[in-house]
């Protein structure tokens, strides 16, 4: 094998130059226009819009609780075409729910070949009492005007990462980004094999179940296994999403799991996942929500429970002071007191929100907190993963688009 590497010579690198020169004078070249002087910007503007709007073109309700929405570019608005992603991305949806202005982020449920024939589709279901869930299922209706980040997030299949065969974990609306990576294996765009539990309460509670089936029935690479909590079905798993059934599907050796639900679930099987002694970059999660009850962690400060905290919020030299609760984001004060903070992800894991404690003291939840060695050292915080323990005063930088 050592005799396969060969030696470098930093020699050799002076006599590229001379080849390098003959092959710049013989390229062929013409006049720089305003047209293509700035093509790679241009490129890289249409796969990472600032903003992209669309526009709501069709609504498939699954019931009153579960909607498909299908979004088109609004040409009218500015926005050609609606950006490529890799399956299993999100968007960060931007709304105005009464006097609030607030983001959520929703796994983009179609897949990227369906964003070249121009359209994203996005399944959403209700959480009682929530904010954007009960706005949007309420009012987006064909031809509602919606604004979206470019695709977001690290939920994808990576071939230098991971092993071929995928273990899939969804609960309720987690399984959106898995409609797109199955729809992707099946038209070939992903070259991996995925064996998705998914965990629902009744059979009836199923989202894409013939879709499902059909992908299942059409390419060996992808199998579904239905794991039921509240119901007994003939030929589908009851019960939970355990290491003992993640064992059962797996295949012999290596495995990845990708792991999409809610932070019951994602608490649940966590704990189910670390017992499989599997590396740490075979894991891969996607929290679908908000970070909630922190003081059910074992080293959440047992004193601070139901007390509320001043936050002061500095966005560009103008200070605002908020009401934070201890058992809510950072994140979440600030949109309740009428700021729009940056935010994608809201799990602590893109650093949109990336904010400098000026003082105070707050919690992070290990498991949610995405912080880099140098925000640690100079004193950084992601809001969206930061509970007050005191009264406490956040430099935010501003919300962009
Ligand atoms: C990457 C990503 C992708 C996602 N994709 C999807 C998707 O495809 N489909 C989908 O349906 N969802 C998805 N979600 C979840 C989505 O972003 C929202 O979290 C969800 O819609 C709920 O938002 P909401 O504004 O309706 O609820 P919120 O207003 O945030 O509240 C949620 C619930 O928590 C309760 N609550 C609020 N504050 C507290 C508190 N301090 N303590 C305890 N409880 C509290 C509320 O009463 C409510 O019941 C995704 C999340 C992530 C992170
Ligand atoms: S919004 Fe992604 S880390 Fe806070």
């Amino acid at each position: 094998m050592a005799s396969a590497i060969k030696k470098i010579n930093p020699a050799d690198f002076l006599k590229l130059e001379p080849t390098r020169e003959k092959k710049i004078a013989q390229a062929e070249y013409g006049d720089i226009t305003p047209e293509t002087a700035y093509l790679p910007n241009k490129l890289a503007k249409a796969l990472h819009p600032e903003v992209q709007y669309l526009v709501v073109k069709e609504v498939i309700a699954f019931s009153n609780d579960v909607k498909t929405y299908t979004l088109v570019a609004d040409k009218e608005a500015g926005t050609e075409n609606v950006a490529y992603f890799s399956a299993g991305q999100y968007l960060s949806v931007r709304l105005k729910v009464g006097d609030i202005e607030i983001t959520r982020p929703y796994s983009i449920s179609s897949c990227p070949k369906d964003a070249l024939d121009g359209f994203y589709q996005l399944t959403i279901k209700r959480v009682d009492g929530g904010l954007a869930s009960e706005y949007i299922l309420d009012n987006w209706a064909e031809g509602t005007k919606v604004s979206v980040s470019a695709p977001q997030g690290t939920f994808t299949y990576e071939r230098l990462r991971d092993v071929k065969t995928v273990i899939g974990v969804a609960g309720g609306s987690g399984i959106t980004p898995f409609r797109a990576l199955a729809k992707s294996i099946a038209n070939g765009d992903e070259d991996f094999n995925l064996v998705l539990l998914y965990g629902s309460r009744t059979q009836a509670d199923i989202l894409f179940l013939d879709e499902f089936k059909a992908i299942e029935k059409e390419c060996d690479k992808f199998k579904l296994v239905n794991v039921l909590s509240n119901e007994k079905v003939e030929g589908e798993e009851s019960g939970f999403i355990t290491a003992e059934l993640i064992k059962k599907y797996a295949p012999e050796g290596n495995y990845s799991i990708f792991l999409c639900g809610p932070q019951a679930m994602y608490t649940f099987v966590d704990k189910e996942i670390e017992t499989l002694g599997l590396r740490q970059k075979f894991i891969r999660h996607e929290l679908f929500g908000e970070y909630r009850n922190p003081e059910k962690l074992e080293d959440y400060p047992e004193d601070i429970v139901g007390k509320t905290f001043k936050l002061t919020v500095s966005v560009c030299g103008v200070t605002k002071v908020v009401e934070c609760n201890a058992n809510e984001t950072m994140l979440n004060a600030m949109e309740r007191g009428g700021i729009l903070a940056p935010a994608n992800c809201r799990s602590g894991e893109c650093g949109w929100c990336h904010s400098r404690l000026v003082s105070g003291n707050v919690y992070v939840p290990k498991r949610g907190d995405g912080r880099r060695l140098a925000d640690l050292d100079f004193g950084y915080v992601h809001p969206c993963m930061t509970f007050a323990l005191s009264d406490c005063e956040i430099d935010v930088p501003p919300f962009k688009a």
